[in-house]
């Protein structure tokens, strides 16, 4: 399918705020020389340079429609890479996936050691909050400020990706059915997702029960796309490509949209998910093209 948005100055846009997100995980993370300095290099390592930062992304294009001020917004954007980076550093250990590779380098574990990496997933969850708990709005609007760190939690939690990270690994060698399949995608990847375009719309103002009820329909829509587009990735990419080990889904034998419903139905249902979001911004307007755009972004992704 076809980007149903003008793509042209998308590229510049998402470098810009790339760059922009860069430079807050920067000065966010403790610095490298500060004692204890092999913990926060690891944390370091694990954040800085590296992934599509597709969920700052996200936050930025929610807080865009929100009229979000650029500190809230960054803030957002920094706290939901940091918890999603330290998703990526423990989901990576021997005790759940056991990768060696990880955006396109050696993953934490191998770069340092198991202890490091547990200790830089915990640490990067805890910065997060501390990233919301300061800044602009954490003093002109407390109570939004408590709000998104709520969200965050909830998201981030058992009930959210931890969650579904229980369920991925429980699963192992089972044959889930659909729905199972669905909710624990909806749980490991989606929840973050979907908390990140959360975070940047809460950044700006109050946002109505009708345009949160939108935003929750093209976050769910994304959320579930982007895991099933990583299924397909993931047995169907190289490594080289991914910037992470290829085919590991079916060597560790993990039930996903590939084995339940085979590589074009889960091609076709990514594709159907990407209409369902588009369709679920109507209400916005011309104002939510960057959302429009990501939606299509997360769908014909090749890494
Ligand atoms: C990978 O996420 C883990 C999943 C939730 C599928 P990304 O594909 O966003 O990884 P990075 O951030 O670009 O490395
Ligand atoms: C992991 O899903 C999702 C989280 C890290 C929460 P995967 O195990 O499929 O992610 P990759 O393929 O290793 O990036
Ligand atoms: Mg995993
Ligand atoms: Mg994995
Ligand atoms: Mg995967």
């Amino acid at each position: 399918m076809n980007a149903h948005w003008p793509n042209a100055d998308f590229s510049a846009w998402s470098r810009a705020i790339a760059e922009q997100v860069e430079n807050g995980l920067h000065t966010f993370l403790p610095p490298e020389q500060e004692h204890p300095a092999r913990l926060h290099q690891a944390m370091r390592y694990a954040v800085l340079d590296g992934g599509k930062r597709v969920r700052p992304l996200l936050a930025y294009a929610a807080g865009e429609l929100f009229d979000a001020g650029p500190d809230a917004t960054l803030r957002a954007a920094c706290a939901v890479e940091m918890i999603h980076a330290y998703s990526l550093v423990h989901d990576d250990m021997p005790c759940m996936d056991d990768d060696a590779l990880r955006r396109g380098k050696p993953t934490v574990h191998k770069a340092y050691d198991e202890a490091t990496a547990l200790l830089v997933g915990d640490a990067l969850q805890a910065q997060a909050f501390a990233v919301l708990s300061e800044g602009e709005l954490a003093q002109q609007a407390p109570a939004r400020a408590l709000h998104s760190m709520r969200l965050l939690a909830a998201a981030a939690g058992s009930r959210g990706m931890c969650g579904g990270q229980a369920i991925d690994l429980e699963s192992v060698g089972k044959r889930l059915n659909r729905p199972e399949l669905e909710t624990m995608h909806r749980l490991k990847t989606g929840a973050m997702l979907e908390v990140s375009i959360l975070l940047g719309a809460w950044a700006g103002r109050q946002p109505q029960a009708q345009e949160l009820a939108a935003l929750k329909d093209y976050a769910q829509a994304i959320g579930l796309a982007f895991q099933v587009v990583d299924d397909v990735l993931d047995a169907t990419e190289d490594s080289a490509q991914l910037g992470k080990t290829a085919g590991k889904d079916a060597a560790d034998n993990k039930p996903t949209y590939v084995t339940i419903l085979g590589l074009d139905a889960s091609r076709a249902l990514a594709q159907e998910l990407q209409q369902s979001a588009h369709d679920a911004l109507l209400p916005f307007g011309e104002k939510a093209q960057r959302l429009h755009q990501l939606a299509d972004l997360i769908v014909q992704r090749k890494a």
